[in-house]
């Protein structure tokens, strides 16, 4: 009778690579919860994301590896189960409303209307829906789309004490000024008002543990940009684009932006990018592959192209966001891509910064 051990496993499993990480799964702590009853082998990995691309190409080299070094192995039990990671130099801080957040990211646009709003719904929204805990926080004082994206127009969030709790739509935690003062009242605020009303965002609303917290910028690359980016320990920032060349210029300044205050860029989105005819071919209007270009010029990582479709206007529009209203559609899948893809950035930005602490603290 075959007596396998932890010791086996374990060196059976050092030969399993994290592709994004580029070190084996044991020396990155991801294998827990080792039993051995007889013949039978199982344990439990831990992803640094739930949304990760590459779930299923691990538990699959996982399986073959334990075959492949231990012969009388019968049955191979994988379980995998996810930890985000962060870099948050607030985590666990005492008496700071962002101290169980995990990861802060922005999604920007050098020009408006390139629709960030609708990304940043959706790939929140697709984030929650792969298994992570997320808020989002709309910081478009002055045109707040995301009550009417989530069909929140008349909903009001609770208030306790001194704090707001944020309101909770398919699987997301959100705040919007929408949700506490009419679209009127805010256009007459001045810039100190619209900052202090984002820092309230991030100071008096009980968010509590999350993976990701999404915000959504207004346009442009002013002052409520820049007061964000100063205020919180982003981990990084999304930029959306349209494939006109006009909005691939006005990219190159958000990216300058974001590089000025040291903000990572964790990837480029173009949205609007081709037309899809009914018979499935694409339509490329403005021309294609403009976006993954540019993000490769500025060697920044590519999230995906969304096309321009009817229904993603429609879902936004009723409170649905796409990946919602139509999980099945190709628009829902390649949000639901971009957001894996984000994810997994996110994951290697924390590696990296994590490993440099050691570092340093060696
Ligand atoms: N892929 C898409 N297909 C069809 N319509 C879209 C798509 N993306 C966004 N839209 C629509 O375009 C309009 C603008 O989008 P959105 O509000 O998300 O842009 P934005 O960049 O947030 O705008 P602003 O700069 O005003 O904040 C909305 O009506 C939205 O529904
Ligand atoms: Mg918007």
């Amino acid at each position: 009778m075959a007596n396998i051990t932890e010791r086996q496993v374990l060196d059976a499993l050092r030969n399993v690579i994290e592709p994004d990480l580029g070190r084996d799964i044991v020396s990155l702590n991801m294998v827990k919860n080792i039993r051995i009853d007889g013949e039978n082998v199982a344990f439990t990995v831990v992803l640094t994301t739930p949304a990760c691309p590459l779930k299923d190409l691990i538990k699959n080299a996982c399986v073959n590896a334990i075959r492949h070094f231990i012969k009388e192995v019968k049955d191979v039990s994988v379980e995998m189960t996810a930890n985000v990671t962060t870099a948050n130099p607030m985590a666990n801080q005492a008496g700071n409303a962002l101290a169980k957040v995990k990861n802060l990211v922005a999604v920007g646009s050098g020009k408006g209307g390139v629709g960030k709003s609708t990304v940043a719904a959706n790939l929140a929204v697709a984030l929650a829906q792969l298994g992570a805990k997320v808020g989002l926080i709309d910081a478009d004082i002055y045109g707040p789309s995301i009550p009417t994206m989530f069909g929140l127009k008349n909903e009001k969030p609770a208030v306790m004490g001194k704090t707001l709790i944020p309101i909770e739509r398919f699987g997301v935690k959100m705040i919007s000024i929408g949700f506490l003062v009419d679209a009127k009242t805010a256009v007459v605020w001045r810039g100190p008002m619209i900052s202090s009303a984002l820092r309230q965002f991030m100071s008096d609303v009980v968010w509590n543990d999350l993976d990701y917290l999404i915000f959504d910028l207004p346009p442009g690359t002013g002052d409520i940009q820049l007061t964000l980016t100063q205020s919180v320990p982003l981990t990084g920032a999304v930029v959306v684009t349209t494939p006109q060349d006009v909005a691939l210029a006005d990219v190159i300044k958000a990216v300058a932006m974001f590089e000025t205050v040291k903000v990572p860029i964790l990837g480029v989105i173009e949205n609007m990018s081709y037309y899809l005819l009914p018979d499935g071919t694409k339509e490329y209007i403005f021309g294609e592959g403009g976006g993954a270009r540019l993000a490769a010029e500025y060697n920044l990582p590519f999230l995906g192209e969304i096309p321009l479709a009817k229904e993603v206007r429609q879902g936004g529009d009723e409170g649905l966001p796409i990946v919602v209203r139509n999980p099945e559609s190709e628009h829902a899948k390649l949000f639901m891509r971009a957001a894996e893809k984000l994810a997994q950035q996110i994951a290697i930005r924390n590696a990296g910064a994590l490993s440099q602490k050691v570092e340093i603290e060696l």
